[in-house]
């Protein structure tokens, strides 16, 4: 599978460690960063990995912050994305069977490495199973779509990246 993976620099090491599991198991990854441990922001690596699902070059995305859940909601802003934040092996499954989640939400300061392996087994290996009620579900989901048009562009963090980059911002 072609999976999309990105993090903030509070879980950069985790990030790093699955996207070495994932490319052992023979999977195709997009290491979307962050790659070091300096701050950043979410948002920009939540929309490099919904833009890759939106524009199917990954089948599947997989965010991770420290509680996983300030990614997963940057990540639901991108049209077409649906996410499951999962802490557990079942919520994952389900998210997939019910929901056609193709985007996993992770907390590397909550749940540890071994358990976030088998969530990511549960989600990957877990297919949709498409009923009535799941189907007319999912089109009322993708029916409140994000009103920013903007999100297909390349360039829409650009600017704010390049003021990052020159010091612009202090915490
Ligand atoms: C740090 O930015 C922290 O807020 C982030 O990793 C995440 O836990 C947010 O939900």
């Amino acid at each position: 599978m072609r999976i999309a993976v990105g993090c903030d620099h509070i879980v950069t090491d985790t990030k790093n460690e699955v996207v070495k599991y994932l490319r052992e198991k023979g999977h195709e990854v997009f290491d979307e960063g962050t790659y070091d441990f300096e701050r950043t922001h979410y948002p920009i690596y939540a929309r490099k990995v919904g833009v890759r699902v939106l524009n199917k070059e990954a089948d599947f995305g997989i965010v991770i912050c420290g509680t996983g859940v300030g990614i997963s909601n940057a990540a639901s802003k991108v049209p077409g994305v649906r996410i499951t934040l999962a802490r557990d092996v079942l919520t994952a499954g389900m998210a997939r069977k019910n929901l056609n989640a193709n985007v996993l939400g992770l907390g590397a300061r909550i749940t540890g490495i071994g358990l976030i392996q088998n969530i990511i087994d549960e989600f990957l290996n877990t297919g949709y199973t498409e009923t009535k009620e799941n189907k007319e579900l999912i089109e009322k989901i993708d029916g409140l779509k994000t009103e920013c048009e903007e999100i297909q562009q390349v360039n829409f963090f650009d600017e704010f990246i390049e003021k990052w980059n020159q010091g612009f911002y202090h915490d």
